[in-house]
């Protein structure tokens, strides 16, 4: 196991010599990057001795030798790096840092590295009392913590600033089970391929229109990033959307119900846990136009049914785990018990999309998840807690095999 030791320009940087030599214990490698702001606190040599490997102190001679050329191993090293921890625990964060990480600025080494890796991260904010409550910090925290990224909160008390309050780095106790948290996170879903459907598709009506539904994706990509950062390998099948894969996904993009199941079925041999969060059409017009529909007087489009993908899969699974979404407007549960059962789906996870501000195209959800044995409710929240949630689900049905 190895850990990324991030220390930035806090007063508090020399306590980080002490977490060094905490996870050490732990049987945890470490591998200690300095800000150009850490190192005005603390000399490099002081973690290079403690961690016994060379500490990163620049984005352009790794090493920290300012007479070295830059070479093209150093000129990667963040990208090696990145793939090569299991967790980034930043001690102290500074007000700066976690301001650059909630922007995705990426002008050093540390900054970089957060933006490359899809480890778990864990920041340990430290500073005067006044930054710590600024609506800045906090605004920057919220986003930090949407994201999946764990924050141990500053104790209260004497800062060295000379104030009293919120913002003293908390006890290393507290930040090195924050660490360990993360590590174990990082390896729950090791050596499992989850196959993940996320967005809406699109049915051609003629070349310029076609028939589509309100899901922006956002489910399906927080949950592509939360199992990546579990050490799974993800298989994104993604119908057309505005976001970003979370790097490190393996994505296929499909335009239709139909480019959809062809593209699940074939990947499906590979996956160990699927998991359905696409909102695929129902109906696609009978016929598509090869030219565009002239605007001649009122119309009617025949439909035909799509083909059932998550009842499909039932029946052409060997031992995965399937987890279905279902997004519903009226008895909620009972239609999701329904499908629980007849799609012979190890879980689904339902969500009443009547609600105002949860759901389709919004950051937040509120979910039900029905397995065969438990209901867990999750009350509003974000999208990437619910994305843990349901992980934490996949990992249990994981570990206890399902009789469906
Ligand atoms: C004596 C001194 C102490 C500082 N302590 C802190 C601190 O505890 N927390 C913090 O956020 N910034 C602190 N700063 C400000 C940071 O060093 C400054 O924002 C710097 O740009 C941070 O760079 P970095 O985030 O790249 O390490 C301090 C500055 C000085 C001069």
């Amino acid at each position: 196991m190895k850990v990324a030791l991030g220390v930035s320009g806090g007063i508090a940087a020399y306590k980080a010599a002490e977490v060094v030599r905490l996870l050490q214990d732990r049987g945890i490698r470490v591998q200690v990057i300095m800000t150009q702001g850490a190192q005005q606190f603390v000399r490099p040599l002081t973690f290079a001795a403690l961690s016994g490997e060379k500490v990163i102190t620049d984005m352009f001679a790794a090493g920290g030798d300012e007479n070295s050329q830059p070479n093209i191993d150093s000129a990667i090293e963040h990208i090696a790096v990145a793939q090569s921890i299991d967790a980034l625990l930043v001690v102290p964060a500074t007000a700066d840092i976690l301001a650059k990480f909630a922007q995705g600025i990426a002008n050093d080494f540390l900054t970089t590295l957060y933006l490359a890796t899809t480890a778990p991260v864990v920041v340990a904010p430290a500073m005067n009392v006044n930054m710590w409550s600024h609506p800045a910090t906090q605004a920057n925290l919220e986003l930090l913590r949407q994201r999946g990224v764990r924050i141990v909160a500053p104790g209260d008390g004497y800062l060295a600033c000379g104030m009293t309050g919120p913002g003293r780095l908390a006890e290393n106790d507290l930040i090195v089970a924050a660490a360990m948290e993360g590590l174990a996170a990082s390896q729950e879903l090791a050596g499992e391929t989850v196959l993940i459907t996320a967005g809406p598709t699109r049915e051609r009506i003629d070349p310029v229109r076609y028939l589509t539904n309100r899901s922006s994706g956002r489910m399906g990509y927080a949950l592509a990033e939360a199992a990546l950062r579990r050490g799974a390998r993800v298989l994104l099948v993604s119908g057309p959307t505005s976001l970003t894969p979370a790097g490190g996904a393996e994505v296929t993009r499909v335009e239709s119900a139909e480019q959809m199941r062809q593209a699940v079925l074939k990947l499906l041999p590979e996956a160990t846990i699927v998991i359905k969060t696409a909102a695929v059409a129902d109906f696609r017009p009978q016929r598509a136009a090869e030219q565009k529909i002239k605007r001649k007087g009122a119309m009617s489009l025949e439909l035909e049914l799509t083909t059932d993908i998550l009842a499909e899969l039932a029946h052409s699974k060997r031992s995965q785990i399937i987890i279905g979404f279902a997004a519903e407007t009226e008895n909620v549960l009972e239609n999701a018990r329904k499908k629980l059962m007849s799609k012979s789906l190890d879980a689904i996870v339902v969500n009443d999309v009547s609600r105002e501000g949860v759901g389709f195209d919004s950051d937040r959800n509120a979910v039900t998840i029905i397995t065969h044995s438990e209901v867990i409710e999750v009350p509003e929240t974000t999208k990437w807690e619910v994305a843990q949630r349901v992980l934490d689900q996949a990992v249990r049905l994981r570990k206890v095999p399902q009789a469906t």
